[in-house]
């Protein structure tokens, strides 16, 4: 099983290259099912679940073509009749479920297999299927599969959202783009790739405004053609990034970043007393004066993101005081803590909060990978720990990251992937 080694790596510098949000990028493949038409999305991050998607859009149909050292994925749907997920591909993702919503607009059918619980807790998807029910959708559950079928047309409804959910929002908002009338969502998601989603569907011809507000109107149109689209930069891989900078108390230039969907992140790390500074595309992170410790809330966004915890958490971990985490996103979010521990850090956790008191260093050690930030947060905590960290599980890593070892050592960092 491969993994990463990683050594104590004081001074970082250079210059590295953030790539297409994963986020972003596996959700617009999912809504080019939607189009009649070629389409060309470009900045597509050479990923584990970019492969994952490649394999569910082909078994659904589509002609895929990815060529990854251009980074450009192209898609067709040639066959819109097929309408089964199958369990051994959902099963692998379990963002697999936002193909739904474009499976219900187009083809009127679509049987998913269900996702199951993942690392960091239940994950239901009760919120997509209030919306599909709002829009007309018989969707029935059995067999560890869910089964939506739309009679006729489907219909715009006002949906409100329990809970702004990023995958509710997206399937929705596909689902509504051919509907008949509008749809209004109502509590929606506001995430930076929510808004991505909407300009790919707008380019494509859909009707949608209020995208990256807590509103989001969609009048149905008749039908949607293929695009070309370049995804946004990921906000998290830049976040995980700009805290190496940090947590080594260096100075790096983080590359190919809109630092507007960096606000939450920025605005916690100059509170630390780190000096940010926006050029051309990209920001400088300086922390060579060191860094202050921050209490920390998940929140959806604009709040401060739940996938930039654990990496918060590594920082945390070695920075003087004590100092709050609470996760309010994920039921589950604290598992990787334990590994933390294994490498010295004081943590303790009580429900949904995490207390972390500084301690002077970390020490390496061999730690596992429960999921693919927490991965990243024990790589951030090798590069200041004491001696030798192996990290194991990385697959979790190279769901979300590209290249990981190969960024960090073009910066200066001790870390190598070991083959085993
Ligand atoms: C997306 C991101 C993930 C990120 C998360 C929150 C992708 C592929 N993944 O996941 O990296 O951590 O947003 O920013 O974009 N919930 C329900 N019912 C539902 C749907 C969600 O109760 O029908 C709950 C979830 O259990 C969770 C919370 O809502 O506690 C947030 O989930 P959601 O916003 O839907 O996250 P994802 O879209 O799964």
């Amino acid at each position: 099983m491969d993994k990463f080694v990683v050594e104590t790596s004081p001074n970082l510098q250079g210059s590295i290259r953030v790539s297409g949000a994963k986020n972003s990028v596996l959700i617009i493949m999912a809504a080019s099912l939607l189009a009649e038409g070629e389409c060309v999305i470009e900045d597509v991050p050479n990923l584990l679940d970019v492969h994952v998607m490649i394999d569910l859009l082909r078994s659904l149909g589509s002609e895929v073509h990815y060529d990854i050292e251009k980074e450009q994925l192209t898609t067709k749907v040639i066959d819109p009749t097929i309408t089964d997920a199958s369990y051994e591909l959902t099963n692998r993702m379990r963002a697999s479920i936002v193909v739904m919503g474009p499976l219900l607009a187009r083809r009127k059918r679509a049987n998913v297999a269900l996702p199951g619980g993942c690392p960091i807790g239940a994950r239901p998807i009760d919120l997509h299927l209030k919306g599909f029910r709002r829009l007309g959708v018989n969707v029935e559950i059995g067999h560890g599969y869910v089964e939506g079928r739309v009679d006729g047309d489907m219909h715009g409804n006002t949906i409100y959202l329990d809970f702004p959910s990023v995958g509710a929002t997206e399937n929705i908002l596909m689902a509504a783009t051919l509907a008949k009338g509008t749809t209004i969502i109502e509590n929606a998601a506001q995430e930076p790739e929510i808004t991505d989603l909407a300009s790919f569907l707008t380019k494509m011809g859909a009707n949608i405004s209020g995208a990256g507000t807590s509103t989001i109107r969609i009048k149905g149109v008749e039908k949607l053609k293929g695009v070309r689209h370049q995804v946004i930069p990921d906000r998290i891989e830049a976040g995980t990034y700009m805290v190496a900078s940090v947590i080594t108390k260096s100075k790096i230039f983080v590359d190919n970043v809109l630092p507007t969907h960096l606000r939450p992140l920025i605005s916690k790390l100059e509170e630390a007393g780190v000096i940010i500074t926006p050029e051309g595309n990209g920001l400088y992170v300086d922390a060579r004066n060191g860094y202050k410790g921050v209490d920390i809330t998940t929140l959806p966004y604009p709040g401060f993101p739940t996938d930039m915890q654990a990496q918060f958490m590594a920082m945390l971990t070695v920075c003087e005081g004590v100092h709050r985490i609470r996760e309010t996103i994920f039921e589950n979010r604290f598992m990787y803590v334990n590994e933390l521990m294994r490498m010295g850090a004081k943590i303790n956790i009580d429900g949904s909060s995490a207390m972390v008191s500084g301690v002077n260093h970390l020490e390496g050690a061999q730690v596992k990978s429960t999921d693919l930030r927490a991965g990243a947060a024990l790589i951030l905590a090798g590069l200041v720990a004491k001696g030798k960290t192996e990290v194991f599980e990385i697959h979790h890593v190279d769901r979300g990251f590209v290249s990981i070892e190969k960024k960090l050592q073009s910066i200066g960092a001790n870390i190598k992937r070991v083959q085993g």
